[in-house]
């Protein structure tokens, strides 16, 4: 029995998505976009905080989609405009984006063009119109979408030819990337960029962030009788504020001390935190700014979220899908207690899914807010929805939305 009014945030058809697009173009610059392109926000089934650590990842593409319509132009200039701004039109030269010099979600724009620029990829100016059903600050990855969308356009418009299979992807993976950490200010790890440019529908993606390989795993959640509810809070999250970059900077200096490259190559964790206690560890992480304690709790959901993520493949190849739930609740007590990224909203989300029958849940994407997925049996989507729901309400928090998440299409 559903026992709460819930809000189900629905995609738009692609054909919806790009006629919006267009429509907009058409209404603010005065004629049909040469095209419409367009990519996914992302979900992610497990490996959380675990990319720019050159670790493993297991994300899919999701059915909300951001839509560029778009136009070249011969003057070295961009106009944009979006549909979730003010839609006013803003204008730059490409020859003034540079790292520190755009503010905003623009910055997301030019900055794909400026980081293939910078690749030695000749292109030039272009019109855009952006709109999206990708919900906003709630941990998707809009941001990536964005990037995507916006990357697709010009490898079309300028001839680039990277779009057409995936080690040209993964160059438009790499731009995307790049206009995020030196152009949007956001030091991300690259998860949501592959997902958005290198998923395949129907497929989860398992992508080692250290060789940048991926391996297509089959995710039809349906057949197994499942279904992936996600959950967003509503409490929105920020990448580019000062969380995210110390997680990144605490990990970066706990593999230095340990001397290894990133935290992938640690192994054995109860080894890795005796060194951590050592004097001479201890020293060069105090000369680098950091609590020990801290370090070695970070250092353990890292080690401890790769391997889950290993377990959980096995999973999946092995056909034994119901029993990736308690991983994905274990994911959360990690990212929650040795991570530090979890809220409140996130821990309610959580907590009141697993409460209602869910066999599994834990918060997404970076954290501190944004949205958290549960895994339910497929005839319990309403009545886990409407617990929650209820959960948040009872807290006094503003309600959640929610929507069930099927292994969508790529950036196109
Ligand atoms: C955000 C970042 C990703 C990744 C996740 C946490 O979504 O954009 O690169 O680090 O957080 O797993």
């Amino acid at each position: 029995m559903n026992t709460f009014d819930v809000e189900w945030l629905d995609a738009w058809s692609p054909e919806e998505g790009s006629a919006r697009a267009a429509a907009l173009f058409e209404v603010t610059f005065g004629q049909a976009p040469a095209g419409v392109w367009s990519a996914p926000g992302r979900g992610n089934l497990i490996g959380e905080h675990t990319d720019y650590n050159g670790g493993l990842v297991l994300p899919f593409a999701l059915p909300h989609r951001t839509y560029a319509a778009m136009t070249a132009r011969t003057d070295g200039r961009v106009r944009l405009v979006s549909a979730q701004e003010d839609g006013e039109i803003r204008e730059i030269a490409l020859a003034d984006v540079a790292p520190g010099a755009v503010d905003g979600w623009i910055a997301y724009v030019v900055g794909v063009a400026w980081a293939l620029a910078q690749e030695g990829l000749t292109l030039g100016g272009f019109d855009v119109a952006i709109t999206s059903c990708v919900p906003y600050g709630a941990g998707l990855s809009s941001s990536a979408a964005l990037e995507g969308s916006v990357a697709m356009g010009l490898d079309a418009l300028y001839g680039l030819g990277l779009a057409g299979d995936d080690a040209g992807r993964q160059r438009l993976v790499a731009a995307c990337i790049r206009a995020e950490n030196d152009i949007a200010g956001a030091p991300t790890g690259g998860m949501d960029q592959a997902a958005a440019l290198r998923t395949q529908a129907g497929n989860a993606l398992l992508l080692d962030c250290r060789s940048l390989e991926v391996r297509q795993i089959p995710f039809d959640l349906s057949a197994d009788g499942l279904a992936l509810l996600v959950i967003d809070t509503r409490a929105e999250h920020q990448l580019v504020d000062g969380q995210y970059a110390a997680r990144r900077t605490t990990c970066e200096a706990a593999a230095t001390a340990l001397g290894v490259g990133t935290l992938r190559e640690v192994t054995d964790v109860d080894a890795a935190l005796a060194t951590l206690g050592e004097p001479e560890t201890v020293a060069a992480l105090v000369a680098a700014g950091q609590d020990v304690q801290v370090a070695s709790r970070r250092v353990r959901h890292v080690v401890t979220e790769i391997a889950r993520v290993q377990e959980v493949e096995r999973l999946l190849d092995a056909g034994r899908t119901a029993e990736v739930g308690p991983l994905l609740t274990a994911a959360h007590t990690s990212l929650r207690d040795d991570y530090e990224v979890s809220c409140h909203e996130l821990d309610v989300a959580v907590d009141s899914a697993i409460a209602a029958g869910a066999l599994g849940g834990r918060m997404i994407g970076g954290g501190f807010g944004g949205s958290a997925i549960a895994l339910v049996r497929a005839e319990d989507v309403e009545q886990v929805a409407g617990e929650v729901a209820a959960a948040f309400s009872s807290e006094g928090l503003t309600p959640p939305a929610f929507l069930v998440a099927v292994a969508s299409a790529p950036a196109s």
